[in-house]
């Protein structure tokens, strides 16, 4: 479906950081958007730009219940996202995965209309191949501080290809890399906010292990346009697709590069490794670019302007 003024679109987890970004580019685009979100993490102030739309609709609800409205396509991104918040309630988190895709997937039964879930890089676990591809079945720890998160990720695919499978629901799987952009939260423990934040206030940068594990980090706006080509995709591909950016540094070069952007006096230090921390992170994007013809325009350095811009007004 080609997504276009008209279209009712339901975005769970709307006003979350990833979300809130939906929700303002498919209102610029002429949808009606229906926010459904609890504010576990997100917050109201990602939405208030948008409130006074009278295409906007936002219901503070909780996906582990059913819903029902009549929408023309569902983006399913409402879970917990940071380890600092998934971990604090496991089984909530749990919950939220497994129930959240039930009923966004019983939705998009009902009325007939594609689905898209935010799954997870993380559905990798610490890999043992590098970059991943989406053909790689994982390296997950199934007991670990990090399985509610990862396992039910897993277990919400599972859900979206068994519905497809029984029912002909129209899926689409977005396996999501490490994001980042304005209206993250500055004490969610992600890797880019929480060295902007350390260094905007002047403050010890925390790395754990030696700084020389990997990540990739794509901007926003680019995973936005990422989740749309997806959702505007044939039917017949419903994923997974890995979205990210392959762009990938150390740690210790993030915190680098942070520094020198934000001209800080913050030191460097160095804590334990956190249990199952995976060690590469970087993703094979090529069926993106084959079937999406999508990548990532926007590099590291110049994503990071307006990151750092954004925690400098809010802090
Ligand atoms: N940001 C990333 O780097 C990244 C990477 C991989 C996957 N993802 C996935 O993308 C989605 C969005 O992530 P994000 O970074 O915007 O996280 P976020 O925490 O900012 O957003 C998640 C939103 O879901 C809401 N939510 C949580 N549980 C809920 C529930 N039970 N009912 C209703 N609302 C609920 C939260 O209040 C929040 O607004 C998540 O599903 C996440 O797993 C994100």
């Amino acid at each position: 479906m080609k997504i276009s003024a008209g279209h009712k679109i339901l975005v769970t987890g709307g006003a979350g950081f990833v979300g809130s970004h939906l929700c303002a580019y498919l209102l610029n685009l002429g949808c009606h958007v229906v926010c459904i979100d609890n504010l576990y993490t997100g917050r109201r102030q990602n939405i208030e730009p948008l409130l006074a739309n009278p295409k906007f609709s936002f219901h503070a609800f909780d996906v582990c219940s059913p819903y029902d409205f009549c929408v023309d396509a569902i983006f399913n991104l409402a879970c917990p996202a940071s380890p600092v918040h998934y971990q604090e309630d496991p089984i909530y988190t749990m919950k939220t995965s497994f129930f959240g895709a039930l009923h966004a997937l019983e939705l998009a039964k009902k009325y007939d209309i594609p689905v898209l879930q935010a799954s997870t890089s993380e559905v990798y676990g610490d890999p043992l191949i590098h970059p991943q591809t989406e053909d790689y079945w994982g390296n997950v720890n199934p007991v670990g501080i990090r399985s509610c998160y990862d396992e039910g990720k897993r277990c919400a695919e599972t859900l979206f290809f068994d519905f497809h499978r029984t029912f002909g629901v129209k899926i689409k799987i977005a396996r999501i890399f490490n994001t980042y952009g304005p209206h993250m939260l500055e004490e969610d423990g992600r890797v880019v906010s929480n060295f902007i934040v350390q260094s905007l206030r002047a403050k010890p940068i925390t790395i754990y292990g030696d700084g020389s594990q990997t990540r990739s980090f794509c901007y926003v706006d680019d995973m936005i346009l990422g989740l749309v080509a997806l959702m505007e995709s044939d039917t017949s591909f419903i994923g997974p697709v890995n979205l990210g950016n392959p762009q990938e540094f150390s740690v210790k070069e993030i915190a680098e590069i942070i520094l020198r952007k934000t001209n800080s006096s913050s030191v460097l230090i160095y804590k334990d490794l956190p249990l199952d921390d995976p060690k590469v992170r970087k993703p094979d994007i090529s069926r993106a670019k084959e079937v999406l013809h999508w990548q990532p325009r926007i590099n590291f350095i110049e994503g990071l302007q307006s990151t750092i811009q954004y925690f400098q007004q809010i802090l």
